[in-house]
């Protein structure tokens, strides 16, 4: 089954995300694996019954003194199941590094939470022909000492795509991802999920969905409008049943 995660990111203010939630919450799917990823002080407002709660991030550690810091510990006892790591906003804006984005998926294991990997290049790594070298050391540094990675899903998002309504081709997509499912295989022997992500909305999910190697998507800003949540719901739907 294919997920469509939404994140949010620092959006919605409490009467916005109260209306989102009074919508989301008459959304029913048993075709797609529906995963919304509100801001931390809205997650459980959000009653996950047709959906998976997902966080946006995560601490590096269990407990104890840390001001500010949130734990997977606590976000498993509110429901969470999921948690985006490594998002590209945070690693350059917030100088996340590899290390630091291991030490959170192997937390988040720890505690049962699925991981969300976000890889991908930027514009002039990929003029550069550069793309699976960034992909490959993200991965490999983000994997290091993990035993059970056969839980963490991938999520490729070329930096570039990320908000700019700049989106690769499907054959470019395609490529990237089997390379990065091939990767894996052959290094760490097992298969993971792959899902895209970069400025899909829901005009553009359709042309997205002949690819037939994506195993669902991270949406953003697109993610923030009911109506377009609710027809990419319906467009991958319809994959489905095809
Ligand atoms: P976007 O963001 O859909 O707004 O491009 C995707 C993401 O950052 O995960």
């Amino acid at each position: 089954m294919k997920s469509l995660v939404l994140n949010h990111k620092m959006n919605f203010n409490y009467d916005e995300v109260n209306e989102y939630i009074k919508n989301i919450n008459d959304v029913k799917s048993n075709k797609i694996n529906l995963v919304i990823c509100p801001s931390f002080i809205y997650l459980s407002f959000f009653k996950y019954n047709n959906y998976y709660l997902g966080s946006q991030n995560v601490g590096m550690m269990e407990k104890g003194a840390l001001t500010g810091e949130i734990s997977a510990l606590q976000l498993k006892k509110i429901g969470v199941r999921y948690c985006i790591v490594g998002h590209s906003e945070r690693r350059m804006l917030l100088n996340e590094t590899n290390e630091m984005i291991n030490k959170k998926i192997n937390h988040l294991l720890d505690n049962n939470i699925i991981p969300i990997l976000c890889v991908g290049e930027t514009l002039e790594e990929k003029k550069a022909s550069l793309t699976f070298d960034i992909i490959k050391e993200e991965i490999d540094r983000a994997f290091s000492n993990i035993s059970n990675i056969d839980n963490i899903i991938i999520a490729y998002e070329p930096i570039w795509a990320i908000g700019t309504g700049m989106v690769p081709t499907n054959n470019d997509i395609f490529i990237t991802i089997k390379e990065i499912k091939d990767y894996i295989n052959g290094k760490y022997s097992t298969k993971l999920k792959v899902l895209y992500g970069g400025s899909v909305n829901s005009e553009n999910i359709n042309v997205l969905e002949d690819i037939n190697n994506v195993d669902g998507y991270l949406v953003g800003g697109a993610s923030l409008d009911f109506k377009q949540v609710k027809s990419m719901i319906t467009a991958m739907e319809a994959k489905y049943d095809s």
